[in-house]
């Protein structure tokens, strides 16, 4: 979709204002505006800082997986991108389970579950975490998540295939470009007649992103463990993913 044909929508109400985003109402009922901010927290917003140019890398990323992920079939709530770090999108009621996706033992695998950080992972591992600060996000099972009346088992059973399909387009992208999607996180949310689509973002604060030679870190984890040239690696991300252009 594109708003290029006069129906590019205005800045209303701001709706939410979270760590890396603000969401904003439009002159246009089906329309929100999601703008990326350079600020950067971890460790449940214990960790603060600012990642100069992150905002404009992370829409213009998004953008380009979307995009991606829209030309495959997946459909996603993206519908323009209005300026370096702004895009349109389609109004959703996000469901309350981060879906993540794991291709490569990293982050918490290794911290409390016992792998070795780098290991492949055989199968791939999906995984719900609660979408909720105030509990830290915590590991959901799929009874957990019917109990808490989030989805239903047919929901959950497609949001798998979905979050599977969806790491297939996208390491196959990645490992083109010379990088390993280790794991990422996703957010999909409801359109009103029900139908669930991708939302939220896909970009270096929500990937990890390992160069396939070198091993290094093209990530937050820079941010995160204070690993240094932050701003470079968001950039790295920018140029290399501009193939899909
Ligand atoms: N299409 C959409 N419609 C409605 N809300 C959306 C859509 N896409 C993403 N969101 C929500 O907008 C917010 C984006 O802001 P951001 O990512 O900064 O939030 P966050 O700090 O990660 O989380 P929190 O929701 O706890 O504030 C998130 O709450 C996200 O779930
Ligand atoms: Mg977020």
């Amino acid at each position: 979709m594109s708003e290029s044909n006069g129906t590019r929508p205005i800045k209303g109400e701001l709706l939410h204002e979270g760590k890396a985003k603000r969401v904003f109402k439009t002159d246009h009922s089906d329309r929100y505006i999601q703008e990326f901010k350079n600020d950067a927290t971890a460790f449940d917003g214990t960790k603060k800082g600012t990642i100069e140019g992150k905002g404009s890398v992370n829409c213009q990323v998004s953008t380009r997986m979307f995009r991606l992920l829209e030309s495959k079939g997946v459909k996603t709530h993206f519908v323009d991108i209005l300026s370096d770090n702004e895009m349109s999108i389609l109004p959703v009621k996000i469901i309350k389970v981060e879906v993540v996706v794991r291709n490569i033992a990293a982050g918490s695998l290794v911290k409390v579950r016992g792998f070795k950080e780098g290991t492949k992972l055989d199968p791939t591992i999906v995984e719900w975490y609660l979408k909720d600060d105030s509990l830290h996000d915590p590991l959901l099972n799929d009874d957990h998540i019917h109990a808490l009346g989030l989805a239903n088992s047919h929901e959950l059973a497609n949001l798998k295939k979905d979050a599977l399909k969806i790491n297939g387009i996208l390491s196959e992208f990645f490992a083109s470009i010379g990088i390993n999607l280790v794991d990422f996180k996703l957010e999909f949310g409801r359109r009103p007649d029900g139908k669930i689509i991708l939302a939220d973002e896909i970009s270096p604060d929500t990937c990890r992103l390992w160069d396939r030679e070198t091993g290094n870190k093209l990530d937050k984890d820079r941010f995160r463990f204070d690993l240094g040239n932050v701003e470079d690696a968001y950039q790295e991300i920018l140029k290399r993913t501009s193939a899909i252009r």
